[in-house]
Order: structure tokens, then sequence, then C-alpha cells
């Protein structure tokens, strides 16, 4: 993990979770295409940030490396612990489901980041991502941002595509995929209904299902 990056969200934690606040469509947005894949029982969320998607997802565990981004999760009733990504304090098989929204794209290796995280799931249990699609016209508006040097200057934005080419080497099976976001960037009106596959919308949501044993 790049320590700039968790500084980051460190000393910008009460701006980060005020986004949400401002963008509330977008928000909502997200949110509905994130329920469309989650399965219940015991789950993690990596990298949790202040808990904007874990809480209202009920996933009732949270790491990340910021103690002030977790401070907030706390607060909305995860169970937190500190901790990178990497090297994951969870004995193999512990969880049901696997969460990361938003995070992959600050790793610096995206498939071992990944394969920890498929270490602590139970068999058959669900690795979800979500990302911004790099190729899509949100993705291209972000990184038209993070070249101007504004907001996601620290993300190295992945498509779908590259997801599902680490999911072949990480013991897991490409199960479903949901896409939205269709209107136009900077920020929506309408709350949208998430979509079948990907393609088309700015927020992808990628589930996998782990196969065999740790
Ligand atoms: C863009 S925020 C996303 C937070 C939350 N998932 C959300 O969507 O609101 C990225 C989060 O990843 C955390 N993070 C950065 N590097 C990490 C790592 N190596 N392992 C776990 N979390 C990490 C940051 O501290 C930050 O809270």
């Amino acid at each position: 993990m790049s320590r700039d990056k968790a500084a980051h969200y460190e000393k910008n934690w009460r701006q980060y979770d005020k986004w949400y606040d401002n963008h509330q469509a977008l928000y909502q947005t997200e949110l509905k295409a994130l329920e469309k894949a989650m399965p219940s029982g015991m789950g993690l969320e990596i990298g949790v940030g202040t808990g904007r998607f874990a809480s209202p997802l009920s996933v009732r565990y949270g790491l990340d490396p910021s103690f002030n981004m977790l401070k907030l999760a706390k607060k909305r009733n995860i169970n937190v612990i500190q901790g990178a990504g990497e090297n994951l304090p969870f004995k193999n098989e512990s969880f049901h489901f696997v969460l990361i929204v938003f995070t992959i794209e600050l790793v610096d290796d995206p498939p071992l980041f990944l394969k920890e995280a498929v270490r602590t799931l139970k068999k058959d249990g669900a690795l979800i991502l979500g990302i911004m699609d790099r190729d899509s016209q949100w993705g291209k508006f972000y990184k038209q941002k993070a070249a101007q040097g504004k907001s996601y200057s620290d993300f190295s934005f992945l498509t779908p595509e590259e997801v599902l080419e680490v999911f072949k080497s990480i013991n897991v099976e490409f199960e479903e995929a949901f896409q939205t976001l269709f209107q136009p960037p900077p920020d929506i009106k309408d709350i949208e209904q998430p979509k079948r596959g990907f393609g088309r919308g700015g927020f992808v949501v990628l589930k996998a299902e782990k196969i065999g044993n740790a």
C-alpha cells in the first residue's frame, strides 16, 4: 500500500464523507447496484472508508488503514479493524462475502490484493467489486479530473474486462455484473435502476464465487 494514498484519506475523511451528502442521487444509484449483488451472511468490506456503503448494506466488518475514516464507520455500527487489504488479520474461510468498492483502484498489485481477499472467503463465498469503468463516460470524466490534479488523482482506474482477467487467476468464477450511471457526468438528478451486464454504465458491480478451498 502506498502511504501517501492512505494519508490522503486520513486527512480528508470529513470532505470525503460529505461528498455523499452532496451527491445523494449518485450515491443512491450506486447503492442500488450494489444491493443487487449482496448475499446474506457474515461480510467484510475491505477499504470500508466511513461505511457509507457497508452500513446500509448490513456488512458487519470493515477494514481500512485510515483511523479517521474508521471512526465514522464505527458510528455507523460497523465492527472496524485498522489494517491493509494486502495482509488481512483474518483466518482462512472466515466470511460469506467480501466487498471492495472504489478501493482496488488504489492498490499497487490488484491480483495479490484480491487473492488475499479470496483467502478469507468460505467455499462458495462471494467476492463483490464496485468500480468506475475507465472506458465509460464517467471513467473518462474522472480520468480528466485526475490529470488536472483534482480529485481521484490517486486512482488507477480499471475496466470490467481487466477485473475479469484477474478473476481467472485467483480461484474465483465470475457470476454476474450490474451496471448503472447512464446519465452523463458530472452529477445526476434522478436515481437510476441498475441493469445487468457492463459496457454502458459508469459504475459496475462484478460478483464472483470462490471455487475450491483457500
Ligand atoms: C475511495 S475510498 C472508498 C471508501 C468506501 N469503500 C466508499 O466507497 O465510500 C478508498 C478507501 O480505501 C482505503 N485504502 C487505501 N489503501 C488501502 C489498502 N491497501 N487496503 C485497504 N484499504 C485501503 C482508504 O483509506 C479509503 O478509505
